[in-house]
């Protein structure tokens, strides 16, 4: 059993999770239209993650018998203007998803609810390594400067990216 603000609460966090996913399908579609080929296989493959993260609350909220509502999802932005800006706001993104893990977190350790902080923690590392991808993809671009080449290496490094 979880507390009705809890269910909630999670209930909220897998809209944002599901629109994390839609927003991330924004930026392949983007990238395509780019051709940026390798960037759009990236955004793909986090959309997919995003999805997984947003069933697996699903999962959590039907194992512990509560109630999963599903709400709309929010219609992404579209107008991306380079793969620097796509990366600038996944990384605002990501910090803000971080931001409400960590209120979820706080609600669940003050409910001294021990199951659902198993789960949150699991978020809580898989936050810290996302944005780890990400700002490590901002240095990658800060060092590439202008330069084509480098953004289409770049490119083609993360096309390589395993689906997770
Ligand atoms: Fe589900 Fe990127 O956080």
């Amino acid at each position: 059993m979880i507390s009705k603000k809890l269910e909630k609460a999670i209930n909220a966090q897998i809209n944002r999770e599901l629109y994390s996913s839609y927003l991330y399908l924004a930026m392949a579609n983007a990238a395509e239209s780019m051709v940026l080929k390798g960037s759009a296989a990236w955004f793909k493959i986090q959309a997919s993650e995003e999805n997984g993260h947003a069933m697996k609350f699903y999962a959590y909220l039907h194992e512990q018998g509560a109630k999963v509502e599903l709400e709309a999802i929010a219609k992404p932005p579209a107008d991306f203007s380079s793969m620097q800006a796509m990366f600038d706001q996944t990384l605002k993104h990501e910090r803000q998803v971080t931001k409400f893990i960590r209120e979820l977190m706080v609600l669940a350790d003050s409910e001294k609810d021990y199951a659902s902080l198993g789960l949150i923690q699991w978020f809580v590392n898989e936050q810290v390594e996302e944005e780890a991808n990400v700002v490590e993809i901002l240095a990658q671009l800060k060092m590439i400067g202008g330069s084509t080449g480098g953004l289409y290496m770049l490119d083609r490094q993360l096309g390589k990216r395993a689906a997770g």
